[in-house]
């Protein structure tokens, strides 16, 4: 894996320091790949597990892997003040997994072991990963731990939704660990202790519609996904609560981020018409066709001998863009389009932002080796205000994260 160098707290960092606490869930085996991604990718890592943890990962484990000693209480090496030290040189707390009672404890400022008293004397940014049953996530007790810690400025990741311990299924399961080190990565490159979406709810599309002809065939176009994608993991490293469109995507699902899959133009305009209604921003980095064939053939199309293919005749799709910038859902909803031009692309991008009425348009120029599939992006944001944004070529997380920041500027 690669290593990098970080900005922490404006100073440049060739081994940042985290703290990975570990509580007691079933999940714990989980947070060993956790660890090997940040200790691969140049991390100092320090693991604080819990006593409870310790029932589901020996301390040798975490000893081992991270190359530090281990302890679950203030008791050990009490000459060094681990309960104070460990905490106050962290430039990153990650606890994953994250019990129902640690988020109980860490709302209410307990300190009873190591991991809580580093939870305490911590000013680093913070990022819980809970993992628990659902009715555990969904009981009132905990709504209240978790809000009361996103309020305080943390990053508290959703659960993601599959098989939980013994045979049930739900919300409740701790996400990838490589989507909670990529959120890890997120927080600690921004280095800010209050993340600036924190409380909000952005709507993102990412993929490509596809207009199905026949059972097997459709009309698609090259959109990977990947933009969309980047745009959602940054909101929910910025503490948004976000919500995922994703049309005909193989991506794996962010950290902490609801995902709804769609086919068609017209499935996602019916997801985001339902998303939007409580939504602060509506991001649409999915390419929505603006076509589909005006009949769908029930079965296969077949080839008839000495006969010419009947032409495909195409109806207007719904233009979801402009309809969502005309009719906000609510009063200061930021609605930000993308268009992918292939020629003439800021005047055409001009015009575009007029015609659809949305605040912001991400206008990058694409081709068939350009942008599309490509883990990188170059871009324009024009504002309707008439500012703009040039985003150099660089990552898609980069053209994301300077999409957030005129969209939190939009916020007020
Ligand atoms: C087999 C088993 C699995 C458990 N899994 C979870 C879990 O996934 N999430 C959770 O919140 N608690 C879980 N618990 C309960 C916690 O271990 C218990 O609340 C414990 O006190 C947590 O301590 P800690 O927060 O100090 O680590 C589990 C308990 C057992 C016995």
């Amino acid at each position: 894996m690669e290593s990098y160098v970080f900005r922490v707290r404006g100073e440049t960092v060739d081994k940042p320091k985290v703290v990975l606490g570990v509580s007691g869930g079933i999940a714990a085996y989980k947070a060993c790949e956790l660890l090997r991604r940040l200790t691969e990718s140049g991390h100092d890592v320090r693991v604080v597990p819990t006593a409870a943890a310790l029932h589901f990962v020996g301390e040798a484990t975490w000893s081992a892997l991270s190359g530090h000693p281990v302890s679950t209480e203030v008791w050990s090496d009490v000459h060094e003040v681990p309960h104070v030290r460990i905490g106050q040189e962290a430039d990153l707390v990650v606890v994953a997994p994250a019990t129902a009672d640690m988020l109980a404890k860490a709302a209410h400022g307990m300190a009873d072991d190591l991991l809580t008293n580093t939870l305490l004397t911590a000013r680093c940014p913070v990022v819980f990963a809970p993992a628990m049953h659902t009715e555990m996530w969904e009981h009132p007790a905990t709504r209240a731990n978790v809000a009361t810690l996103r309020d305080r400025g943390a990053v508290v990741i959703d659960p993601a939704v599959g098989r939980l311990t013994g045979v049930d299924t739900g919300k409740g399961r701790l996400p990838d660990p490589a989507e909670i080190f990529e959120v890890c990565r997120r927080v600690l490159a921004r280095g800010v202790t209050a993340p600036d979406l924190a409380g909000r709810h952005v709507v993102v599309s990412a993929g490509g519609t596809r207009e199905p002809l026949d059972p097997v065939r459709f009309l698609g176009n090259r959109s990977s996904g990947k933009q969309g994608y980047a745009l959602a993991r940054t909101a929910a490293a910025r503490g948004a609560r976000v919500t995922l469109i994703a049309a005909n995507t193989g991506l794996p699902d962010p950290a902490g981020v609801d995902v709804v899959r769609v086919g068609t133009a017209v499935q996602l305009r019916e997801a985001v018409l339902k998303a939007a209604p409580d939504a602060d921003a509506v991001v649409m980095a999915a390419a929505v066709a603006d076509f589909r064939p005006s009949a769908y053939a029930t079965g296969k199309i077949k080839k008839k001998d000495g006969e010419e293919p009947e032409p495909i005749v195409l109806v207007r799709n719904p233009d979801v863009l402009a309809e969502i910038s005309a009719d906000r859902a609510r009063a200061g909803q930021v609605v930000v389009g993308f268009a992918a031009e292939t020629d003439d692309v800021l005047a055409n991008g001009r015009t575009k932002l007029r015609r659809k009425g949305c605040d912001l348009l991400v206008v990058n120029e694409v081709g068939e080796r350009r942008t599309f599939g490509s883990e990188e992006n170059e871009a324009v944001v024009l504002g309707a205000d008439g500012s703009e944004t040039p985003v150099p070529y660089g990552p898609k997380e980069a053209l994301a994260e300077t999409v957030w920041d005129l969209v939190a500027r939009r916020f007020g």
